[in-house]
Parts: C-alpha cells; structure tokens; sequence
C-alpha cells in the first residue's frame, strides 16, 4: 500500500484500515494479545537477569509475535522449523529484514530503464527470490484461514485482520473494486513487516535515549511510580497520565524518525505550500529528520530533552503540527499509527518500571550506541547489550 498510487484500489485499502482494522473497538478486542506478549517478553528479561542482554533481539521476536498473533492468530513461524511452522522465526526476520534493505535501494534500471534489464546490483534478482519466499507463506496463511472458515460454516466469526480482509475478497458488491486474493496478500504484507519493524524501531531508539540520559530515566521512573504505585505493570490506559513518557517518545520521534523522508509522495495537481510552487507529477520527499533539527523551531536541536514537549503549547505528533511528522500527515498518514504507540507507550515504560539496567563493565552510558544505520527504516547501528537487574515484586514477572 505504501508504494500504490492514489486511486480506487488505494482508497479501497485505506478505507478497510482506518473503518474495519484500526478502530478503537477493534484494537481495544486485541488487547488482551498486546498483554499476553509484553508478559512474555519482560519474563524473558527476567530470565537473564545479571547476564547482559542485547534488548533488540528480545524486541523484534515480542513486536512479530505482537503483530502476527492481531493479524494472523497463529504465528505460523516458530524457534526451529516444525511441521506446523512454516518458517523458522530467524528466517523470517532475515525475510522482512531483506525486504526493509530492498524497499529502501536505489535500483538503477529504474532511472536508466535500458539498464534494467541487465540487473547490474542483483537486487532484482534478489527481490525475485524474496518475493518466492513470501509467495509460498501467504499462499500457507490463506489457505489455512478459508480452510477454517469452511470448517466453521455459518458460525464463522472473523478472529483477526486477515479473516476480516478475506471477508472483503467475498464481497462482490462494490462494482469499482474487487479485492482479489493477490490484493489481501498484499495487504497482509503491509501489516506484517510494517506493523513489526516500525514500532520495534522506535521502541529501541526511546530505550538507547533513556539509557544515556540517567536524568531522564529518574523522571520517567518517578512518573511510572506514580501511577502504577509500584506492585503492577504499566497498562495502555496508564498513559493519559504519564505525560512525561508521551514526552520522552515525542522526543525520540523528534530525533529518531523512522523514516526520516517519509515514503516518497507524488503531487496529483499544481499546487503551492508554504509559498512553494509544486507542479503536477513532481516527487516530493519530505525530510522529517531535518525538520526535527531546525534550529529555528526547536531549541538546542540535537539535545535529548523531553521536557520541550511540557511547555507551550501541545505539539502532535500525528499530523497535526508540520514540526512534527513522525506518522506523516493527510491522506498518506501512517494508519498503524495508534497499535505502533499502544505497543510502544507501554514497553518502553515498562522496561524501566521492571529493571535497573546496568552497563558491562568499562561500559558508560555515553557509549550507547547513537549512530544511525540507513534503510527503509533507521536503526542504531550498534544494538545495546545491557543487564538487567529486576526491581518489583518477583510474582510479577512469573
Ligand atoms: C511507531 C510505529 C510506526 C511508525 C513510526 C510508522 C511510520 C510510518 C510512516 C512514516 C509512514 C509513511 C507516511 C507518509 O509517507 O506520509 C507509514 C505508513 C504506513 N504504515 Fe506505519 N508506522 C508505525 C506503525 C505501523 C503499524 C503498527 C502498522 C500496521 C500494523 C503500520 C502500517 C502502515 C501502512 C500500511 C502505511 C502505508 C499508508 C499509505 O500509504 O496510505 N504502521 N508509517
């Protein structure tokens, strides 16, 4: 979806995420999952405590599993291949790490189009690959949900994102567009490698911040208790009350966006912004990191400092202020965006409301890793590896 042009199939696919797949009420019935996994993964913490811990990894299997369970109910991947697994969870995220690198190249058959023929950096050839990968677990995750829903006959209740999608395929009566099969894979796609990457990103990006700033963590921490009190984890519906944390993940989407120039956009008529004539057909990229630095807009740019998102007035960060871009804006605005901060909000908070992190020796919190890797998406290049000490009652984390 992101690389489709506007039209009926776009519309029709945007209009399916913003009424049947990203409402409150259906991320609300899917809360329970978020609950589940986070249990999951912070027990997995606790499990290696006093041993340092390269939190990425721990982030990316709890963000797939996360997403996978909303969009798929099974996971169809497991540690090692099985006969009811289809991918081991390694492979997959060589997968979608293959697809974030592809998503992200410069392809010179695409400027000089009589190069593209010859293939000169292979990534055609690897994109043909990766697409036969994919082919053959969406082929899998479609067979086995209409499988299932034969079984179950009339009594058939969609159960996740991928049953209400196939209901779609069914419907015959929007005589613009037909869903066809292709179209749910595609969209499938989309929530998979876009739902998990995105949210787990920015969830290592706000830990690496907080880590190097022991002044904020202190503030973080005094909020967290706060509220929680101390004998329970931080809940989604905690966070109306933690400004301070809303602070802290504006502040990392201010200096870490994702994207940091959004999906290339495409301007479908002339028009003028900001004084700026555009004419039809031009390409236009918007360059969110640079925004996020202008000295003119944000006081001492480069320093960590959430504290600047409490003073004055509210700062969005859905789309509302041009400042702050970190979901893009208007029709082309991330349609995740709620699921990626329910899921972000809450980990974050509860990384530091359930260890004291402790750096290896020789190790200061200086030395966490800030130097970006560019893809599709941009993560820190060096991945923290830290141990952590658990700091509430044990039966929490059992
Ligand atoms: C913190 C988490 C997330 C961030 C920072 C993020 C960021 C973005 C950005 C920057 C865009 C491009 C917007 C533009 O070009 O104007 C985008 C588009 C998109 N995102 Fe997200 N996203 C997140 C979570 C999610 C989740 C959880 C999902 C789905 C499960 C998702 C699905 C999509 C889709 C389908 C698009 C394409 C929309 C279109 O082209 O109309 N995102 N996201």
């Amino acid at each position: 979806m992101t690389w489709a042009p506007y039209g009926p199939h776009w519309r029709k696919a945007r209009k399916i995420y913003l009424t049947e797949l990203f409402t409150p009420k259906r991320l609300d019935s899917f809360e329970y999952i978020r609950v589940e996994e986070r249990r999951t993964f912070l027990s997995g913490l606790y499990a290696q405590r006093g041993k340092p811990v390269v939190i990425k990894n721990h982030i990316r299997r709890y963000t797939l599993s996360s997403i996978s369970r909303v969009v798929l109910s099974d996971k169809f991947f497991s540690d090692h291949k099985t006969d009811t697994s289809l991918v081991s969870i390694s492979e997959f995220h060589e997968m979608i790490d293959e697809w974030m690198v592809l998503n992200g190249v410069l392809n010179i058959g695409d400027w000089i189009p009589w190069l593209n023929v010859f293939d000169l950096q292979g990534y055609i050839k690897r994109m043909k690959i990766l697409n036969d990968k994919f082919e053959v677990f969406h082929n899998y995750v479609i067979a086995d949900h209409m499988a299932k829903k034969a079984l179950a006959g009339k009594n058939f209740v969609p159960k996740d994102m991928v049953d209400v999608l196939l209901q779609f395929a069914e419907d015959e009566t929007d005589p613009d567009v037909k869903l066809t099969i292709d179209a749910v894979k595609a969209l499938v796609h989309d929530l998979m490698p876009g739902g998990t990457d995105t949210s787990g990103v920015t969830m290592e990006w706000a830990i690496h911040e907080v880590l190097r700033h022991p002044r904020v963590l202190a503030k973080l921490r005094e909020e967290i208790d706060r509220v929680t009190g101390g004998e329970r984890w931080v809940q989604e519906d905690d966070y109306p009350e933690m400004p301070y944390l809303e602070a802290v993940i504006k502040e990392t989407l201010r200096l870490h966006p994702l994207s940091p120039l959004l999906a290339p956009h495409f301007a479908i008529e002339d028009c003028n912004v900001a004084g700026y004539d555009i004419a039809k057909g031009t390409v236009v990229l918007i360059n969110t990191w640079s925004i996020g630095r202008l000295p003119d807009q944000w006081e001492d740019p480069y320093e960590f400092r959430p504290e600047r998102f409490l003073q004055g007035p509210e700062i969005g960060m859905t789309g509302q202020d041009f400042r702050l871009l970190p979901f893009g804006s208007g029709r082309r605005k991330c349609p995740g965006y709620s699921l990626g901060l329910r899921l972000v909000r809450t980990t974050v908070a509860n990384v530091f409301h359930g260890f004291n992190w402790k750096f290896p020796e020789g190790m200061k919190a200086e030395d966490i890793c800030m130097v970006e890797r560019y893809g599709l998406t941009t993560c820190p290049e060096v991945p923290a590896s830290v141990i952590p000490e658990p700091r509430l009652p044990i039966h929490l984390y059992k």
